[in-house]
């Protein structure tokens, strides 16, 4: 099962692809996650990409496949992947093809969540997130018990450094002009599913079981 999940910020491709791997037992592999990961820990990679985050805008390509060649190498991905946030232009979902090759694999479906832009703004500058445990809230739909502290370990919540409605309109703007051309890059492949992602959490969840448990009954995965 080689998965991506495409959608503008806010679509819920954390919340959907974190729920689907484990569904499925196979990892989530969100690229936010790993460069947030990076900044924090202060590498390399981290602070040459805190600049471009903190815009809103994407991190160059070369560096993401660097990451996504090394992160898809891994034992863990022997059986398949949820990629969360990945690919994000086109030099990167062909580069993504050439890595699967060498690695003799190819990607199976292409699941790209639609969410109108208003309802984005309000989901992302609503959502809080445990800088400990990453466990992630929202003040709207997902309200920790205590105000600003996690129910699960007991740190103070935080706002992500581009969830600021000037950077959220942004990263909108970017996904746009160079994430949205992949919907075409991967129909004329064949491979594109069309995902409404409004409802509750667990409405667009059983849509996305639906869709791929018929796929995997038509022995598409
Ligand atoms: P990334 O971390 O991937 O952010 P994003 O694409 O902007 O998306 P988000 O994580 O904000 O939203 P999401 O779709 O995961 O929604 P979530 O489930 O959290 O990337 C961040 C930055 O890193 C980029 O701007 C770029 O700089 C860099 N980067 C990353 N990958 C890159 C790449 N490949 N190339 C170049 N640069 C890259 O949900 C959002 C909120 O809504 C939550 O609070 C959630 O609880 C709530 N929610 C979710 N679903 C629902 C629902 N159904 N109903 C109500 N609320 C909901
Ligand atoms: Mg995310």
């Amino acid at each position: 099962m080689h998965l991506i999940l495409l959608g503008p910020p806010g679509a819920g491709k954390g919340t959907q692809a974190q729920r689907v791997a484990e569904r499925y037992d196979i990892p989530q592999i969100s690229t936010g996650d790993i460069l947030r990961g990076a900044v924090k820990e202060g590498t390399a990679l981290g602070r040459k990409a805190v600049s471009f985050m903190d815009a809103g805008q994407l991190v160059p390509d070369d560096l993401m496949l660097d990451l996504v060649r090394e992160r898809l190498g891994r034992d863990d991905c022997s059986e398949g992947f949820i990629l969360d946030g990945f690919p994000r232009t086109v030099p990167q979902a062909e580069g993504l093809e050439k890595v699967l090759t060498d690695l003799g694999e190819s990607v199976n479906h292409v699941l790209s969540m639609k969410v109108d832009s208003e309802l984005l703004v309000k989901r992302l500058t609503a959502r809080r997130v445990c800088p400990d445990c990453g466990r992630g809230y929202n003040l709207q739909t997902q309200p920790p018990n205590k105000e600003g502290i996690c129910d699960a370990c007991g740190a103070s919540l935080i706002q992500r450094s581009d969830d600021v409605e000037k950077t959220i309109r942004n990263r909108l703007k970017v996904y746009e002009n160079q994430t949205a051309p992949l919907e075409g890059f991967y129909r004329g492949k064949g491979l594109l599913h069309l995902i409404d992602g409004v409802g509750t959490i667990g409405e667009v969840f059983e849509r996305m079981v639906a869709g791929l448990d018929a796929l995997n009954s038509n022995g598409e995965l």
